[in-house]
């Protein structure tokens, strides 16, 4: 028997960094999957292959032993072949098309469509569960994960988010497409998170003024979403990347490639961490295909994404 799952991958469209000390974020599912495919097989291993290499082992192995970007799978399988009383084995096969460690949720999206996958091979579970599960997942790589983006990557659609409320559905679809321009600079978001508290404990007064503007944009923008106002989406987007060229966490290839962005589409910022990772252009259909060839004529790697709805898919 075969249980087959997938799952979107993700981009914060405002407030990162900013989400760190309270402020409200926006995320959105974007169409890129990671498709995962589980099977149990009679030999007792947890057998797992992917694009970017294969783990083979035994099941009950200490986590804290394994050093692999492939242990969140490990984790799922483990911990369902010990809570189903399981002497089998897993075998779990990993395709995806969301470019991995540039910020848009590759690890998530593996851990919400792994843990659909094999908790599949058991028994049915709902969304909510899977999401608890796909967060654990999570807490094997990232011990401090938000659950912001297993969170986008389990419903869909946009949210957004604070510490202190959680995540909220926004019921609007916008139709816009996003180009993503990959500056194919792996970045710590640890380290950029560490640079900006330091930028914070500097300049107090600038951050917490810095914050209430945030938090002001991001209210502004949850009207133009449900207006679908794209051109003033545009404008907070250009605005966000100021806020957070103010605090340090842009550099000279991303500022290129955003001036690319700013001049062929609506507006272009940074998403996620910064310091490398990805951009992104806020596009229609008026000026998507002139937007793409802008990056690709100066030679950035980019594809364009529209939101996803659905969330995590199961067959
Ligand atoms: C990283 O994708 C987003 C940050 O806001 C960090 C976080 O929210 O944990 C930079």
């Amino acid at each position: 028997m075969e249980s087959n799952a997938s799952a979107p991958g993700k981009v914060i469209l405002f407030g990162e960094h900013f989400v760190v000390y309270g402020v409200k974020a926006i995320l959105c599912a974007i169409n890129k999957r990671v498709i995962v495919r589980a099977e149990k097989i009679k030999e007792k291993k947890i057998y797992i292959k992917s694009n970017i290499g294969d783990l083979i082992l035994e099941p009950n192995k200490p986590i804290s032993e394994i050093d692999s970007p492939l242990k969140p799978f490990y984790y799922l399988a483990n911990k369902l072949l010990q809570t189903q009383n399981q002497t089998t084995g897993i075998k779990i096969i990993v395709e995806s098309d969301i470019p991995i460690g540039v910020g848009l949720g590759s690890s998530s999206a593996c851990c919400v469509a792994g843990a659909a996958a094999i908790s599949g091979l058991f028994v049915k579970t709902s969304k909510e569960e899977i999401l608890k599960l796909a967060i654990s997942a999570e807490k094997t790589i990232f011990q401090n994960t938000s659950g912001a983006d297993c969170t986008v990557c389990t419903f869909g659609g946009i949210m957004e988010y604070d510490k202190k409320n959680g995540f909220t559905k926004i019921k609007s679809e916008p139709d816009f497409h996003l180009v993503i321009a990959n500056s194919n600079v792996k970045h710590s978001t640890e380290t950029v998170v560490a640079k900006v508290k330091q930028f914070k404990e500097e300049n107090e007064i600038r951050f917490s003024s810095l914050c209430n503007d945030e938090s002001k944009l991001v209210e502004d923008v949850l009207k133009l979403l449900s207006d679908n106002n794209i051109k003033e989406l545009g404008q907070k987007i250009i605005q966000n990347q100021e806020y957070l060229e103010t605090i340090g966490v842009s550099n000279k290839k991303l500022r290129d490639m955003i001036q690319v962005g700013q001049k062929s589409s609506f507006g272009a910022k940074i998403t996620g961490a910064g310091g490398g990772g990805c951009i992104f252009a806020l596009t229609d259909e008026s000026n998507l295909e002139y937007s793409i060839k802008q990056f690709k004529d100066k030679n950035y790697e980019c594809f364009s994404v529209k939101i996803d709805f659905k969330g995590l898919d199961t067959f």
